[in-house]
């Protein structure tokens, strides 16, 4: 054996040893990342499970910075569970304006009842679990940021990661998916800094490992990953379903009469369950002018009303929608009454909480009715 030959031998004799493992070279290169790259986010100073949890659930709606200021606003409105127990549904939606999902925020407020009425926030996984809209990832998300116990998150930046350096081609929607990519996150998180490892991995993913354009350059984990081995980075995580969309028509009418405006709060079992909104019709095809104005419910109301368009086909997307919205403003000229609907003074408006959609259509409306003003 020469030399050469007898160093490797050595080398590889006293591997088992002496050489990190692939996790231990993986959790030093991701909490080094993170040392280099943390972001700096009011909840990054806290151990207050109530602050982390309001963090996660607005941070599953939106991208870290706008919602930074929502979680700033949230928690000077609710400090503390008991605050936001004892809110009223209204007040609740209405600090989530214009996050949409508005189930969330039903729940955060269901969530703080049950809370208020255990007495303390609870402190082990499986009881965080069971509150109203905690699924498993806010879950560990809770129990490994506030109270440092090791349980990984998988949220799609983790999905992203693990599945590019890994190559894993098993689809993360499916059953099999999820418990493969928990038992590796599982295996592969620092169970001794839980809560930084968690943040530092989805950090990770959100500015290092991107979905379109990863930084494979200045990668610290590039000489193991499949992915840019391959150059596939762009087909991981691998998914079987596309989202189904379906397309609806929406006509507003902003009918006014004097200082008031008409709305009506929608009902179970559809989109912006507990929002307002102004009057509307609804299509599954566009419609033409007759469609809309001969609308058997509009009968009581045209007659005696002056119309000025607003907008047109406006695109508004969800999840699982895209709706096109016209807008016109209806000037009564005098007093009806519209089954489910009730007038407000249009100053009140700011009380009720409205989608996103509706509050860009107020933006619209409110430049027209100034612009017309003397
Ligand atoms: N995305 C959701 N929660 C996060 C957190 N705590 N840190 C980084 N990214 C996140």
């Amino acid at each position: 054996m020469d030399t050469k030959e007898k160093n490797s031998a050595f080398a590889t004799a006293a591997l088992p040893d002496s050489s990190p493992s692939l996790e231990q070279r993986w959790r030093k290169a991701v909490l080094t990342w993170y040392e280099y790259n943390k972001r700096e986010l009011p909840w990054r100073n806290t151990k207050d499970p109530y602050r982390i949890w309001i963090s996660e659930i607005i941070l599953q709606q939106t991208r870290v910075a706008q919602g930074h200021d929502y979680y700033l606003r949230f928690i000077r409105r609710f400090p503390d569970v008991c605050s936001l127990a004892e809110a009223s549904e209204d007040e609740v939606l209405q600090m989530w304006q214009g996050l949409g999902y508005y189930s969330r925020a039903r729940n955060l407020h269901t969530a703080a009842q049950q809370i208020a009425q255990m007495g303390k926030f609870p402190n082990t996984y499986s009881e965080v679990r069971k509150l109203k809209g905690i699924g498993d990832y806010t879950a560990a998300a809770i129990c490994s940021i506030a109270y440092e116990q090791p349980h990984a998150v998988v949220d799609g930046n983790v999905y992203r990661v693990l599945s590019r350096y890994f190559g894993i081609d098993v689809p993360i929607d499916t059953t099999k998916g999820k418990k493969v990519f928990a038992q590796i996150a599982s295996q592969m998180m620092d169970p001794n800094h839980p809560a930084t490892y968690n943040q530092a991995i989805m950090d990770f993913g959100a500015l290092q490992c991107t979905p379109a354009s990863p930084s494979c350059d200045i990668c610290p984990l590039a000489s193991g990953c499949h992915a840019r081995q391959h150059s596939s980075q762009t087909t991981y995580p691998i998914k079987t379903q596309k989202t189904k969309i379906t397309e609806r028509y929406l006509v507003y009418l902003y009918l006014k009469h004097g200082e008031n405006i008409y709305l009506h709060r929608r009902g179970k079992g559809d989109i912006w369950q507990g929002l307002y909104e102004p009057f509307i019709l609804e299509f599954d095809h566009a419609p033409d002018d007759t469609e809309t104005w001969q609308h058997p419910s509009l009968c009581s109301i045209i007659p005696h009303s002056t119309i000025q368009p607003v907008l047109k086909g406006l695109k508004h997307q969800l999840t699982h929608r895209r709706l096109y919205a016209d807008c016109y403003i209806v000037q009564l000229h005098e007093s009806v009454d519209i089954d489910g609907y009730f007038q407000i003074k249009e100053t009140d408006r700011p009380q009720y909480a409205v989608p996103r959609l509706v509050s860009l259509m107020y933006e619209k409306i409110d430049g027209i009715i100034l612009s017309c003003q003397p």
